[in-house]
């Protein structure tokens, strides 16, 4: 039987000579190979600085402090995402406001964000969810007119472009993650890209305990410092990306054209954008003969791994029961009942892609 997870890292000989280099240099610290993963990430990106963290949701702590979100504020974020992407708004001490998602694209939408702007709203972030960029223009637009912050969440966005433009590029800061089952990694690691280069100051005062000189400390900060041992794999990483991405964009693509049972509706590509599949997700539709569960429960006795990204949408998760009575998302609601998620990594072989189509397509 095959045995296929739904993740896996894609490292090697490479990533374990620079480990390897860099514990022999004896600077394990945040020292010269984070700066040149800073550079080079930056560069990939399209923006001037890229400001390296220890994980996804300190990038977007970071990002949101710095910007000066405080207690009073209201950020709203989609209630379809990692649960991270509210978190590090309480961090703050402001408040999230749950928008709902697109239906087809399962990104933020826009009306829903309209409706949602008040006097107290400081910034709104967008998740370019599952390798997809969100509608970023009318966003953008609406955070412009409302003077509000664009922060994107790209966590699962490496590469992916928005009218032929890289995500990261479009708002105040763009924060990245490089956990191991991201389209890239660094072990545990993140980012934040911007083009402003005072932001870039406060968010490396921020990441490092406030310190604008050594040992003077101007300001609240807390030690998000990424370590050039992640960093090296990182640079590494990097330079693999577009290969890792194409050869998702592929598995997407055979799953595209291989999966033909009409009761699974399989993700759909906005025209103005690339989609760099961190996850290929598929909604289970009440046309399916078996529901979500039993589906992955018969993938699984095939050794077949399966995910639900996500179960439970942010409005609904128990830590915010106290500030999301009476809010309604009907799409997160809804998506969080029939998603499914497939593995699409660039470890799938096109056996394996079969064998999960014929998994698939067996069930009648
Ligand atoms: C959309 C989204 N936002 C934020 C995060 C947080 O990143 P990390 O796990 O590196 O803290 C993740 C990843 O887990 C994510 O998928």
């Amino acid at each position: 039987m095959m045995n296929i997870p739904i993740a896996q890292p894609a490292a090697g000989d490479e990533e374990i000579a620079a480990v390897e280099r860099v514990l022999r240099s004896g600077m394990f610290a945040s020292g010269p190979e984070v700066a040149k993963f800073e550079k080079e990430f930056a560069a990939y990106c399209g923006v001037n600085h890229a400001v390296a963290v220890s994980n996804g949701t300190t990038a977007l702590h970071a990002a949101l402090a710095s910007a000066g979100i405080g207690p009073g504020d209201e950020v709203i974020v989609p209630s379809f995402s990692f649960i991270a992407t509210a978190t590090c708004v309480s961090m703050c001490g402001a408040r999230p406001v749950f928008a709902d998602v697109d239906p087809r694209y399962f990104t933020i939408d826009p009306d829903s964000v309209n409706n949602l702007i008040q006097k107290t709203t400081k910034a709104v972030i967008g998740v370019h969810l599952f390798g997809q960029p969100f509608d970023v223009d009318p966003i953008s637009e609406l955070c412009t007119d409302h003077n509000l912050a664009l922060i994107e969440d790209a966590a699962q966005s490496h590469g992916a472009k928005y009218k032929g433009k890289m995500t990261g590029g479009f708002g105040k800061g763009g924060c990245f993650s490089f956990y191991p089952t991201k389209n890239m990694t660094t072990g545990e690691g993140g980012m934040i890209t911007t083009d402003d280069p005072g932001y870039a100051a406060a968010l490396r005062r921020f990441i490092n305990h406030g310190q604008s000189e050594k040992y003077l400390h101007t300001s609240l900060g807390y030690n998000y410092r990424m370590t050039d041992i992640g960093a090296a794999i990182g640079s590494v990483q990097l330079k693999k990306l577009d290969g890792f991405n194409a050869r998702r964009n592929r598995n997407a693509t055979f799953f595209d054209s291989h999966i033909l049972n009409p009761g699974l509706e399989l993700p759909e590509r906005r025209q103005a954008s690339t989609h760099v599949f961190h996850q290929y997700v598929v909604k289970v539709t009440g046309d399916f003969s078996l529901s979500r569960e039993q589906l992955m429960e018969r993938l699984k006795e095939k050794g077949i791994g399966t995910a639900v990204h996500y179960p439970i949408p942010i409005h609904r998760q128990p830590v915010y029961s106290s500030i999301a009575k009476g809010i309604t998302c009907p799409v997160s609601d809804e998506l969080s009942k029939q998603v499914m998620s497939l593995p699409v990594h660039p470890l799938v072989t096109n056996d394996q892609l079969e064998y999960i189509c014929s998994a698939i397509n067996e069930v009648t």
